[in-house]
């Protein structure tokens, strides 16, 4: 099943994608998560998407196909993949549609995840990640065990520069501006499109989540 994630920064896309994937064991595609990647390993691609990043605006869409290519060249056609955070404008959606359609697959389901702007603001401000493996916790709503340390791998936890106030600011009008447009260009392309509240708890919105890939019955 092909899956792509939609929803402004801080919604709990990469929470909810992490919980499914290691459920379900599919392929959790995260952009972001790449480029951080590219970024900590020093590569051209990392030192090209800094400045981008930085400033909370869109990496050039040539640089994030080539990234999407080449990771999806690593999987078998049968493979699960939850694409989060990807793609972010029209022209990544045509390039996925293009992609998918040259190995015999498609979009199965869109899941928009929606919540209030001010619940955005607020879990980003308290966020923390793992550098080492990836997992994602919360000061206020969801925090480690032990201060500042990944309860998975042990790993010293960081706090992303780009979740400074001015730049999740810019982040959330790139979001309105240039991806938010997608939820149209899906429905209007006939795809299967799910709104999902994600303003409840994280255990809450995972079974809504999977309620709308007809994983699991609505009845909470
Ligand atoms: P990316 O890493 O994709 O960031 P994003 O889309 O802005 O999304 P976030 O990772 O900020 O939020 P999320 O929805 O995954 O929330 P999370 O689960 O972490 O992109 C970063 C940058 O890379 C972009 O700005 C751009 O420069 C570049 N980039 C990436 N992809 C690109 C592309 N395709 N094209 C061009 N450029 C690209 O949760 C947030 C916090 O809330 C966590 O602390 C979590 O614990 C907490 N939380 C989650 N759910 C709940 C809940 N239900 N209740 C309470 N707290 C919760």
């Amino acid at each position: 099943m092909v899956v792509i994630l939609l929803g402004p920064p801080g919604v709990g896309k990469g929470t909810q994608a992490i919980r499914l994937a290691d459920r379900v064991g599919w392929e959790h595609l995260s952009t972001g998560d790449l480029l951080r990647a590219a970024l900590r390993d020093g590569t051209p691609l990392g030192d090209e998407a800094r400045t981008f990043m930085d400033a909370g605006e869109l990496v050039p869409d040539g640089l994030i196909m080539n990234l999407v290519r080449e990771r999806l060249s690593g999987l078998a056609p049968e493979a699960g993949i939850l694409f989060d955070g990807f793609p972010r404008t029209t022209a990544q959606a045509e390039g996925l549609d293009g992609v998918l359609h040259e190995t015999g697959r498609r979009v199965d389901r869109v899941v928009v995840f929606e919540a209030p702007e001010e619940d955005l603001v607020k879990r980003l401000s308290g966020r923390r990640t793992c550098p080492v493996c990836g997992a994602v916790y919360n000061v206020y709503f969801n925090p480690p065990a032990r201060d500042e340390i990944c309860d998975r791998c042990g790993a010293k936890l960081v706090h992303r520069s780009d979740d400074e106030p001015d730049t999740v600011r810019r982040r959330l009008r790139v979001y309105e501006e240039q991806t938010a447009p997608l939820v149209s260009y899906y429905e209007d392309a006939g795809e299967p499109v799910m709104h999902v509240a994600a303003d409840r708890s994280v255990d809450e919105v995972q079974h809504a989540f999977r309620a709308a890939l007809g994983l699991e019955s609505t009845a909470p």
